[in-house]
């Protein structure tokens, strides 16, 4: 990544399909004096994500496309990306899967935090696995996004210990607040 130079900041577009809480984390991330990024573009593939809401509270862009049509919403999204002047994309619990092409054209400038240690656990169900294997941690990772699922070069990881209390939804909690002090963390780190 490029060196942060004064007071410039990167233009950065978030993606989301859900609650949005890493992407409200973001957002006062991008808030505080030492962020490298500015947030000016929220993408969801729903109109019912929670998270949208951010858009409207904190006054950021934002945009819903159906991803039916893989092609031609990746052209659209393209278009708006290049307009908006957009550098760094976060994928912050967006459950759809980027083509090639999409991918190449922003090629080492899209993130996403996923919910394991990769390369343990790629795709769904992260915790459940983790506790149904007897894992002794569970934890976030952020990484680079590629073509292949969740298998980009790691950026930052934490682990979370797993008790013998733990269920899914008790160790997702756990784990997702990590995230939120993860994903800034792997920012930083990239564009330093
Ligand atoms: C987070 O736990 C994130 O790691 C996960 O979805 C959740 C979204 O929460 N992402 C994935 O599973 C991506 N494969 P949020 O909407 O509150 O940020």
């Amino acid at each position: 990544m490029e060196k942060l130079t004064g007071l410039k900041k990167f233009k950065t577009a978030v993606f989301i399909s859900g609650t949005g809480s890493n992407l409200k984390n973001l957002i006062k991330f991008s808030k505080i004096k030492k962020t490298p990024i500015s947030i000016n573009l929220i993408i969801s593939n729903t109109n019912k994500a929670k998270g949208l809401k951010y858009a409207n509270q904190f006054n950021i862009r934002k945009k819903i496309f159906n991803f039916q049509n893989l092609k031609n919403i990746e052209k659209k999204i393209l278009i708006l990306l290049k307009k908006e002047k957009i550098s760094l994309i976060c994928l912050a619990g967006f459950m759809r899967i980027l083509s090639k092409n999409f991918i190449k054209k922003f090629d080492g400038k899209i993130i996403n935090i996923h919910p394991s240690l990769l390369p343990k656990y790629k795709g769904l169900n992260t915790h459940e696995k983790a506790i149904k294997n007897k894992d002794k941690y569970g934890g976030c990772s952020v990484h680079y996004v590629t073509s292949k699922l969740d298998s980009g070069k790691i950026i930052l990881q934490k682990k979370v210990k797993i008790t013998a209390k733990d269920d899914f939804i008790s160790l997702s909690k756990r784990v997702l607040k990590e995230e939120h002090k993860l994903y800034p963390a792997a920012i930083l780190k990239i564009f330093n």
